[in-house]
Formats: C-alpha cells, structure tokens, sequence
C-alpha cells in the first residue's frame, strides 16, 4: 500500500496522475482534514484513515506530503515503525540528514521533487535516496514516479537548486505576466493569453523536439533589427536576467530556511 502522508495540492495532483496511469497498488492518503479526504476519496477512490498510526501500520511505501513546517511533528507522533518501509518526504528544502533516523532504523529515505504537473501524466520528479538505500528499493520508487513522468536522479547537494528552477509556477508567471502586458497594449485578456501561450509553449516544444540549438531557435525568431530583438534587448537592459537570478536566490534562501526548521 502507498500512504500519503497530507492530502493537499501535490498529493491530489500525484494520486490524479497516478490514477491516469491505471496503477494498481492500493493508495491510502492520511490527512488531519476530514473534508480533504472525503473530496480525494470520491475524486480519485483512494482509501482515507485520519488515524495516522493506523495509517502508518499500512505502509510499504510512505509519502511525506505535508509542508516542511509541519514535517518533524508528523514524525514525532508517528515514532518508531518497526519494520522495513520506504519513505519518500516531498518536503522541500528539508535534508535527509534532518530525515534519516526519524522513524527508526528500519525505515529508509528518499527525497522526490515533483510539480503538480504530474497530473497529467506529463511531470517530472527529481529523486536523491539516502546512502544504504538499497538498489532495488530504488528501482521501486523510480517506477511509482515513472507512472507520472520523467524521473531525474540527482545528487542531493543540487536538489534545492533544482527545486526553485524546476516550479511549474514559472510557466505560469511568465504566462501571466506576458499577457498582461499584452492587455495593457490593447488586446483582450482571451488573446492576450492565446498570443502568450502559444509564444512559449510553441518555443519550447519547437526547442524540445526539433534537435535545433537554443541559440538558432532564438536567432532564427529574432531578425536583426527587427522586433523580437527590440523587444529582448528592451528587456534584457531593464533586468530580465537580474530579476530571474534574484528570484531563484530568493527561493534558494527560502528552501535553506525549511533546513533550519525545528
Ligand atoms: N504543491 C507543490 O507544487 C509541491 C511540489 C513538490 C513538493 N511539494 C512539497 O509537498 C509538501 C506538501 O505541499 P502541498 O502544496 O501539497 O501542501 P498543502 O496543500 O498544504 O497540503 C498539506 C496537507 O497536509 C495537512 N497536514 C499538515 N500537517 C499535518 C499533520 N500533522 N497531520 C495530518 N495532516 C497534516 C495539511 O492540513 P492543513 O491544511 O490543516 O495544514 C494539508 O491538508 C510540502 O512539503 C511541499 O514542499 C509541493
């Protein structure tokens, strides 16, 4: 059985890809909100228990889906589980070292990072597992991401990086923001969001699938002293660049502090 651990926003969207991909092991999501698990339960037909320890006792793989402020006392009122289980914490920012341990020596630990965009089957999910995770319980957990996308491996030292770059947000927000400044030039809001979304969900799939260089895609859109490039230089004179690195930095400080939490 996989328990999730919190039914909120990326467990909904993990359990919704999960079901699009007609998995099969049973699912059990523990949540403290009885209302949550009764809209996962009726959406996506996974088991719910508001008990956490019996929720615990269930387990052959535990996903640790609440936010990194509530992680450490989620494991200290689930104790010692006595026997051997995979635990995968989607907490951002918090270690393995702050993991490892937790819940007892029997229990081993990996870290997954993915975005909501699992739910359609289409996501991506970073994995780092701690040392002694065994090969097998490995290839395990590769799998169950799998069901939901594309899945990395990488060392945990990048993995707050890889976080903060990685949020689906940022497609959202160049999204927004490009539209609205699109309205602000008199479009309106419906063609404002279609010219924007077609300007970078077409780029970026051209980039993904033609085998074309990013430079010769940005030269090939880009005439000289035309104007896609008045526009990039514009932007990149007033701080593009800047601003995305500040905001990186930002998310990177944010993700140090969820180490820091008691
Ligand atoms: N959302 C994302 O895109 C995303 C992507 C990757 C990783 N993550 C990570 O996934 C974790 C969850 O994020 P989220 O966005 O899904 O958060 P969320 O929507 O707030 O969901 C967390 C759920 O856990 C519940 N909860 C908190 N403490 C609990 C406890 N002690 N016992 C039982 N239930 C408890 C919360 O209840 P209350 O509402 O009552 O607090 C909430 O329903 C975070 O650590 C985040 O870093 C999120």
């Amino acid at each position: 059985m996989i328990v999730f651990l919190g039914g909120g926003r990326i467990t909904a969207a993990l359990v919704a890809g999960l079901r699009l991909a007609k998995f099969e092991e049973p699912i059990l999501v523990h949540d403290r909100n009885a209302d949550k698990l009764q809209r996962l339960k009726k959406e996506y037909r996974v088991a719910i228990e508001s008990d956490l320890r019996r929720a615990v006792k269930l387990a052959r793989v535990l996903v640790v889906a609440v936010r990194p402020n509530a992680v450490r006392g989620l494991l200290q009122e689930i104790g010692e589980v006595k026997r051997s289980v995979t635990a995968i914490s989607l907490a951002a920012g918090i270690p393995l070292s702050k993991l490892r341990g937790t819940l007892g020596p029997s229990v081993r630990w990996a870290r997954a990072m993915p975005s909501p965009v699992c739910r359609s089957g289409h996501g991506l999910t970073a994995l780092t597992f701690d040392r002694r995770f065994p090969r097998s319980a490995r290839r395990d957990v590769m799998n169950l991401f799998e069901k939901v996308g594309s899945v990395l491996q990488i060392p945990e030292s990048k993995f707050d990086a890889f976080t903060v770059t990685y949020s689906s947000s940022h497609g959202y927000h160049a999204l927004a923001t490009l539209a609205g400044a699109a309205e602000k030039l008199g479009l309106t809001r419906k063609v404002a969001l279609t010219a924007a979304a077609h300007a970078l969900a077409d780029g970026i799939v051209a980039w993904r699938e033609g085998g074309i260089s990013l430079d010769a895609l940005l030269s090939e859109s880009a005439t000289p002293g035309g104007i896609a490039r008045a526009a990039m230089a514009a932007m990149d004179s007033s701080g593009y660049a800047r601003s995305i690195a500040r905001g990186l930095r930002a998310g990177m400080a944010r993700a140090r502090g969820n180490a820091r939490l008691e």
